[in-house]
């Protein structure tokens, strides 16, 4: 059974030391591919790095919302020329967060706005990050961005009426560990409701490990149980679920092979 993982943080500290020993355990144990997502300008620059040394490992450039506060006009230029580095695949992760009051949400629109276009010119997919935001997304999305290139909203987390909206405008709808908790009905609607050819599984490791590891330290190994619970929800099997979040993922990232 083969598995993609199109959203996790290797890069990050909770994997220090194991890095490259879990890397190449999930490899072997059928974890196809895995693409690592920048969030600041230093996990962008670690990230093109990184994905030299392991040819199942691919990345994206892209600056978070929680660290737009101190984005400026190089990093922007500087994140044009990292996208277009070898096996960095998309612009992300890039959203808004309203989750904490800071960064102030101006400057969060702002350097959201600035990585669509920049994605637009480079015409790569976008991953969008978005929390506590449904309404300042959902607009800037529609002004800016609909239909423009391929993307996911990951880590979806609203409801089937939002899902509805950016499946409309073509985007894929990203699902992870939340779909297994029992506090996780929005997300068990909102993958019923989604077409299977419009999903893709991910981890976000190092968080939001599923049910039975929820609270520890995620890893692409436990998508098994991500898939298993959609399989479940959509009354197919797992390994359907896995072929096509597969085949989805390929088309998300255009990759061909
Ligand atoms: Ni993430």
């Amino acid at each position: 059974m083969k598995i993609f993982d199109t959203h996790a943080h290797y890069d990050d500290r909770a994997f220090l030391g194991e890095q490259e020993f879990l890397l190449r355990q999930m490899h072997r144990e059928g974890i196809e591919y895995i693409v690592n997502i920048g969030c600041s300008m230093e996990s962008s620059r670690v990230i093109t790095e990184l994905v030299k040394q392991y040819d199942f490992l691919y990345g994206t450039a892209g600056v978070h919302p929680e660290d737009a506060g101190t984005m400026t006009e190089e990093d922007l230029a500087e994140l044009e020329e990292l996208c277009k580095a070898d096996k960095i695949l998309a612009i992300g992760e890039i959203g808004l967060d309203y989750h904490y009051d800071e960064p102030p949400k101006e400057i969060q629109k702002k350097w959201f706005v600035c990585q669509l276009d920049l994605a637009k010119r480079v015409k790569l997919p976008v991953v969008i990050h978005s929390r506590d935001a449904a309404k300042d997304t959902l607009d800037i999305m529609k002004a800016e961005h609909a239909g423009q290139t391929n993307g996911v909203i990951h880590c979806f987390s609203y409801g089937v009426e939002l899902a509805r909206e950016y499946l409309d405008m073509g985007y894929y709808i990203g699902i992870g560990g939340v779909v297994t908790f029992k506090n996780g009905r929005k997300l068990k609607e909102v993958a019923e409701y989604t077409p299977l050819d419009r999903i893709v599984l991910e981890t976000d490791a190092p968080y939001l490990a599923p049910v039975p590891f929820r609270g520890k330290r995620n890893c692409s190994l436990y998508l098994r149980y991500v898939a298993e619970e959609i399989a479940g929800i959509k009354g197919i099997s797992t390994e359907e679920v896995c072929e096509a979040t597969f085949e989805n993922a390929k088309r998300l990232y255009n990759i061909l092979d």
